[in-house]
């Protein structure tokens, strides 16, 4: 099975520009490449902060843009999202008992899981007893095939101070919870605006750089500094025995 992986779009209003590059060009330059060589893929997974404000703008933009792959477009928010104004959006979008923004998704390779980790008016991340709830009941429910779960903020540090201070609150509990069933396959996850993989508590892992700006690899300073490395997209391949994922840097095809 062939995914595409999208992370961090940020995007404005159109025609406005976000660190000196248009989100909306570049976005739109990511929709045209999936369109022209992965129609086949299962489906796109976007692992959050879609807009840089929150913005209704921004989402009907978005909207509009990943309507034009023909791909079933699965979505999770990130900290610079505004869940109200998302589900004002997409107001069929699965929400859990406590209104948070988390689906489950069966595909021929497996469940996704795709979790919610926005904590209102803040950068950092949660997964608080609320919504751990939610992913209890669906690896006990799930715990007889693979698991892949998709993110917004990592649930461990990366040795990048300036992410790693805005990461995720109760990285134990969610550690904890995933080992319920150990049949979490892999981990994919956005707000570092870098690609990196690895490997954490058994489970592999991947991110990717966004499609507007990325994250400078600085690894002392706990500042955020931008870069204007090239955008990417991920394509991932899932098979019973092994993940694959490619990332690829369409602005220089
Ligand atoms: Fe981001």
């Amino acid at each position: 099975m062939k995914i595409i992986h999208v992370t961090d779009m940020h995007l404005v209003k159109a025609g406005e520009l976000l660190h000196g590059l248009d989100p909306l060009q570049r976005l739109q330059a990511c929709v045209d490449s999936i369109g022209r060589a992965h129609s086949d893929a299962h489906c796109i997974v976007v692992t959050g902060d879609l807009a840089d404000r929150g913005e209704i703008e921004s989402y009907q933009l978005f909207d509009k843009l990943m309507t034009e792959t023909g791909l079933p477009v699965y979505c999770l928010l990130g900290n610079h999202d505004i869940r109200k104004v998302y589900l004002d959006q997409f107001p069929t979008a699965e929400v859990d008992a406590h209104g948070f923004v988390q689906t489950s998704v069966q595909t021929p390779a497996g469940v996704f899981l795709l979790i919610d980790t926005l904590l209102d008016g803040s950068h950092s991340g949660s997964y608080c007893e609320k919504k751990q709830q939610w992913l209890k009941a669906k690896l006990d429910q799930h715990h007889d095939q693979p698991v892949f779960v998709f993110m917004h903020h990592p649930p461990f540090d990366l040795h990048l101070p300036c992410i790693d201070s805005i990461g995720l609150e109760e990285k134990q509990a969610f550690a904890d919870t995933l080992a319920t069933h150990n049949n979490v396959r892999h981990l994919f996850f956005g707000h570092a605006h870098r690609a990196l993989c690895g490997h954490w508590k058994g489970i592999s892992f991947s991110s990717l750089r966004g499609t507007n700006h990325q994250v400078q690899l600085d690894f002392k300073s706990d500042k955020i500094s931008y870069s204007h490395e090239d955008p990417e997209y991920a394509v991932v391949f899932i098979d019973e025995d092994q993940i694959v994922v490619h990332t690829h840097n369409y602005f220089s095809e």
